[in-house]
């Protein structure tokens, strides 16, 4: 830490957001293979958050690889800063007193922890989406599985690169076993604790 960066003690605080939005923010964090269905979750979760007066807002490819991230590639290294700043912009919208979605296949357990330990105790759920690999290659939404069997992707998750599954999630949802439905339901009442203002 440079010792010439001194932090300005700023009149408006994290509890002070929490007060007016009349909910506490964290960071509900969805893992899991391409195609498990993260972005799904999550955009459903937000509906129904939003519905209720939520401040929400969904990190996902769509925003960050096309811009904050966009000079990534998918090696392990890239895929570890990736999540890193990813972490570094979740807890600044925590601060901000919002409720973030995150949907990134984020396949490290230590980079996740990581983001885990960026933030305070209580302001990370860790969403485990259980596919098996074998329907989400069935789905291949986007044909990128097929790509990647042909070679002509890289460093695919799944094919030719890691995804080490959480061992202790906070909530686990099997989106080839149960409905959408059930799905949002679960999580919906396993987030509602952690959104009474403290
Ligand atoms: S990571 O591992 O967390 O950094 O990946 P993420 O930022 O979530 O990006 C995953 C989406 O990028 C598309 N894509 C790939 N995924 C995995 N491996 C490789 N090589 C790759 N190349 C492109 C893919 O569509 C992922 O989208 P989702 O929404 O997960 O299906």
């Amino acid at each position: 830490m440079n010792p010439n960066i001194i932090p300005h003690q700023h009149a408006i605080q994290k509890a002070d957001r929490h007060r007016l939005a009349e909910h506490r923010s964290f960071i509900l964090w969805f893992t899991g293979l391409s195609g498990s269905g993260k972005s799904t979750l999550a955009n459903r979760l937000e509906q129904k958050l939003y519905k209720d007066g939520c401040r929400t807002y969904i990190l996902d490819g769509d925003n960050i690889r096309t811009g904050l991230c966009k000079d990534l590639t998918f090696s392990e290294e890239d895929r570890k800063e990736n999540i890193r700043r990813i972490g570094e912009v979740a807890k600044l919208m925590v601060d901000a007193g919002v409720i973030v979605l995150s949907a990134f296949i984020s396949p490290f357990r230590e980079d996740r922890q990581l983001v885990r330990d960026l933030v305070n105790k209580g302001e990370f759920v860790e969403i485990f989406v259980n596919c098996p690999l074998e329907v989400c290659e069935q789905r291949d939404v986007k044909g990128l599985y097929q790509k990647a069997r042909r070679g002509e992707i890289r460093n695919f998750t799944g094919i030719d690169s890691p995804f080490e599954p959480p061992l202790s999630p906070d909530i686990e949802i099997r989106s080839n076993e149960q409905s959408l439905d059930d799905s949002v339901d679960q999580l919906y009442r396993a987030i509602l604790p952690f959104l009474k203002p403290s």
